[in-house]
């Protein structure tokens, strides 16, 4: 099986782009945000404090989630329920990275995300894919661009879906989370050593995907040599 890590920080554009080349090589996209994002919905709905070790924790036993796939999207089932809109609430990002903190919620979702691998060739797009989840997997690439345009293209699909919102509000919470994200303990969000890096500032979308359909394309080639 042929694995492929995306990780970078929020924003980066790692799901559309792995969305598109998961598509392109017929490939499983597994965004792994997603499921740190329904334990964060979990925890929300159920008024514990998503910064607290012993009240969350212990709620664990409780969550059962899964990952479905619909033709070809990626849905997120959490106790039985379709959540894949609902962790896509911008106060549910920020609990997503409190709890993603907590290591007995990282070992939680491990296995789940390795069995995906194991049983099928993944584009798997996170944090920690390459450092932790898939260290040996074939392709590690950690893919960044500047924060303002990162929250500008936040800012930009949240307005489009109608939320009301302000840019720096966007900014803000982006660059917080990025910091949390990447100083916690475990799994933190970094570069693996062998990934390489991608910088996407001033691309749109289209010459995002099309860098990285060519970058990847050539190391799948090169793997076969
Ligand atoms: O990719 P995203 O914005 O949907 O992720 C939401 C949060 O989940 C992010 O702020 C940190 C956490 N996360 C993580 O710790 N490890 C991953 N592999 C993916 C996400």
């Amino acid at each position: 099986m042929v694995s492929i890590a995306i990780d970078g920080p929020g924003g980066a554009g790692k799901s559309t782009i792995a969305k598109a080349l998961a598509k392109k090589l017929g490939y499983i996209y597994v965004d792994t945000g997603a499921l740190y994002r329904a334990i964060g919905l979990y925890m929300l709905n159920s008024g514990a404090d998503t910064k607290d070790m012993s009240a969350v924790t212990p709620k664990l036993a409780e969550i059962d989630v899964e990952l479905k796939y619909v033709d070809g999207a990626q849905k997120v089932i959490l106790c039985g329920q379709d959540v894949s809109s609902e962790i896509r609430k911008p106060e549910v990002s920020m609990a997503a990275s409190d709890v993603s903190a907590i290591g007995d919620v990282r070992a939680f979702l491990l296995d789940l995300q390795r069995d995906m691998a194991r049983k099928n060739n993944v584009i798997m797009d996170g944090r920690d894919i390459g450092t932790v989840v898939l260290p040996n997997a074939q392709i590690k690439i950690f893919l960044t661009a500047s924060a303002e345009e990162r929250a500008m293209r936040r800012y930009k699909e949240l307005v489009e879906k109608g939320v009301e919102v302000e840019y720096e509000t966007v900014l803000k919470e982006l660059n917080e989370r990025d910091y949390q994200d990447s100083h916690r303990e475990i799994a933190p969000l970094k570069p693996a050593e062998d990934a390489d890096l991608i910088d996407t500032t001033g691309n749109n979308l289209e010459q995002s995907v099309n860098m990285l359909a060519e970058y990847v394309s050539k190391r799948l080639g090169e793997l076969e040599e």
